[in-house]
């Protein structure tokens, strides 16, 4: 899908910082959802880009609890060295009931209000921007979000922070698992992150050379699996993996474990789910970069007057999307991609 009306951007190298400086001076931050590799690089983006601008950079602890709560650290340059290596964040981050209620979100305006926080900017994904435009469809204040999720299920983005260090961890592991398969001449069920979306099924499933993938935005026919491990079979194929988004219509690894080995008993079937482990680790390079863009673009899409927008790379340039378009619209797993799979498997 093409995504359209979105605004490009290059950055303005500070140059914004006299011109725009006076219209606020204290920007919040703060990370939201599931936490992504990653988040820490782009709080430091956010502080050092930030400071460089003139403003100062208010953390705000665990997501929008934190903002309910008034649970505010101040950010310094020197706060932020060194983080850009680690996993998880040093702000923490929750998934917030209170804050979807008018009464949360009340309290966390007057907080911001009380400590003169004049625009925020949120790391977090879906869920995160959902919250965000609510907030300030009812109350004006600046408000940027970057999309930060291993899932990589954000509109308005080619991709999203965490992503790429998730599917080299699902590599790592499903290398190793190949090695055991081959060996016991087995089947393995792998069971990837991905609630609604398949983009680390898919790119993971490629990498490893993953006999089939199952992904939640195709349908998932058992009888066409079951047809290809036949024909794997009889080419005396030693070991198979099947890579399965916990989203899948299909069930997860355990469900289709079951009914693979109901119909199919040439391979001994095992399962393995990645879970968390997907979620931490330092973060690869190429997530350190997309998030220190990220955290630079926001705060200048702030300088530049930018509000309820998602900052995103798209075909490699820094991009604005409206919230109601990266909430709104469904990112679409790449036919190219789907295609691969199906011709090498
Ligand atoms: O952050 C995205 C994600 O990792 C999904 O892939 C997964 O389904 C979900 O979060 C798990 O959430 P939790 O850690 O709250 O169980």
């Amino acid at each position: 899908m093409v995504i359209t009306d979105t605004f490009t951007s290059g950055y303005n190298k500070g140059l914004l910082r006299q011109a725009m400086g006076s219209k606020f001076k204290k920007v919040g931050v703060f990370t939201s959802g599931g936490d992504a590799p990653g988040m820490n690089a782009c709080i430091r983006a956010v502080t050092r880009s930030g400071i460089h601008n003139g403003l100062q950079i208010v953390g705000i602890y665990g997501g929008y609890n934190g903002l309910i709560d008034a649970d505010f650290t101040a950010l310094d340059s020197h706060e932020v060295g060194n983080i850009i290596r680690f996993g998880g964040t040093i702000l923490r981050t929750a998934r917030s009931q209170r804050f979807q209620t008018s009464d949360g979100m009340a309290q966390a305006y007057e907080a911001l209000r009380k400590e003169g926080i004049e625009a925020v900017v949120a790391i977090g994904g879906d869920g995160t921007f959902r919250g965000a435009n609510e907030f300030t469809n009812k109350y004006e204040i600046p408000f940027i979000g970057i999309p930060a999720t291993i899932d990589n299920d954000m509109y308005g983005t080619d991709f999203t922070i965490g992503y790429d260090t998730a599917i080299n961890t699902v590599v790592q592991a499903v290398d190793k698992i190949r090695d055991t398969a081959e060996a016991h001449n087995r089947l393995f069920i792998v069971e990837v992150m991905g609630r609604d979306a398949g983009f680390i099924a898919l790119r993971s499933g490629i990498a490893v050379g993953a006999e089939a993938v199952l992904v939640p935005e195709t349908d998932t026919h058992i009888d066409s699996l079951l047809a290809l491990l036949e024909r794997g079979w009889k080419r005396k194929k030693t070991g198979c993996v099947v890579i399965v988004a916990e989203g899948d219509a299909a069930g997860g690894a355990f469900d289709v474990a079951d009914r693979v080995k109901k119909e199919f008993d040439h391979f001994d079937v095992r399962v393995s789910v990645l879970g968390h482990q997907q979620r931490g680790g330092a973060p690869t390079c190429m997530d350190r970069v997309l998030a220190t863009r990220l955290g630079v673009g926001a705060i200048e899409g702030l300088l530049q007057g930018r509000s309820q927008v998602m900052v995103g790379v798209i075909n490699n340039e820094v991009r604005y999307t409206e919230f109601n378009k990266s909430t709104k619209h469904y990112k679409e797993l790449s036919e190219d991609l789907l295609y691969l799979v199906e011709v090498l498997g």
